[in-house]
């Protein structure tokens, strides 16, 4: 089980550190992938863009291999038993470690002006996405640990007090290593409210992913022969792992270190190897986009295998805690 917010547009970042391992799991799992509206109103109340972005992301997770007929794929908000088991276990939440909590902290910095109790109990609606199909692998990244320890939290303390109903869900992965994809500008990584200029999104024209790769940050070429790589370069490489040809990839490195790189034709190598992987995917997403009949029979039919597996997760709950009155 997975979710996915509905604010901002989805990039390289969110392909090679997420949605790939989805789609990955899709066909050896049963698997929930949901767009997360309502946690959305945790920090954006205004819903004129809500409608847009659901459609959106939805879209463009389809176009990038998510199968609605292997994973069930649907919106929170049409889950409505999403919100009763969150209820419940807002009562074994405590406000302390609430406000602990690393994103809320940063959140109410951001906006002091609404610290809302919504956005102090994002991790238990999270918890309840995830203990709602009783799920114990949870695809997300690194930025989410905190979230999920807190969701074994709330899950636990259920089972010690009424009785074991739920799996203890952990972060999932294939392989070991989580991947970075490096943002444009020399540090960090790609992410979706930084710098917009250093993160190829999968809905960028080809014209804009090349403009942004010729901006991307590089350095002086190296002096010596087989030199180590400044981060900039570097990071520049670790892209091209992600989207070019094993023999692209050596042709550059021979280069480097035989000093004969020149950084113009490494840019438009990867900038045309990127617009190769981003724009069948970019179109797809258009076309299901567009598609409203489409997304309606998706959103409706995932929504159906969820509330079905939601609804028999809500009848041991209810009777773990002596609450099937008849
Ligand atoms: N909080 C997650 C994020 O910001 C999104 C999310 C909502 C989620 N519900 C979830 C992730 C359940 C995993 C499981 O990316």
């Amino acid at each position: 089980m997975s979710g996915i917010r509905s604010t901002g547009f989805l990039h390289l970042g969110n392909y090679f550190g997420a949605i790939r391992n989805y789609v990955r799991m899709q066909t050896e799992f049963n698997c929930f992938f949901m767009v997360a509206d309502l946690h959305a109103l945790t920090t954006h109340p205004d819903t004129k863009e809500l409608k847009e972005s659901v459609q959106r992301v939805l879209a463009e997770n389809i176009a990038c291999g998510l199968d609605p007929e292997k994973a069930a794929l649907y919106c929170q908000s049409h889950v409505p038993e999403t919100a009763e088991l969150y209820l419940l276990l807002n009562m074994l939440a405590y406000k302390g470690e609430l406000e602990k909590t690393v994103t809320f902290k940063e959140k109410a910095r951001q906006h002091p002006d609404n610290v809302n109790a919504g956005l102090l109990t994002y991790p238990v609606l999270q918890a309840a996405d995830i203990a709602l199909h009783r799920a114990d692998l949870v695809p997300v990244g690194k930025d989410q640990e905190q979230h999920l320890e807190m969701a074994r939290n709330f899950v636990n303390r259920f089972n010690h007090r009424y009785g074991d109903v739920f799996p203890e869900p952990h972060a999932f992965n294939f392989g070991d290593e989580l991947i970075k994809v490096p943002s444009l500008d020399g540090g960090g990584k790609m992410s979706k409210s930084q710098n917009q200029y250093a993160t190829i999104y999968l809905s960028d024209e080809d014209e804009l992913i090349r403009k942004k790769i010729k901006k991307a940050k590089t350095d002086i070429a190296p002096e010596k022969p087989n030199s180590p790589k400044p981060e900039s370069i570097q990071n520049l490489f670790l892209l091209m792992k992600l989207v070019s040809e094993e023999d692209t990839i050596q042709k550059f490195e021979d280069d480097f270190n035989h000093l004969t790189i020149r950084y113009g034709d490494l840019k438009n190598q990867l900038a045309e190897d990127i617009i190769r992987f981003v724009s069948p995917i970019r179109e797809r997403a258009k076309e299901i986009f567009n598609d409203k009949e489409y997304l309606k029979k998706v959103m409706t039919s995932g929504a159906a295998r969820a509330r079905e597996s939601a609804q028999s997760t809500l009848k041991l709950v209810k009777s773990a805690m002596g609450m099937d009155y008849f």
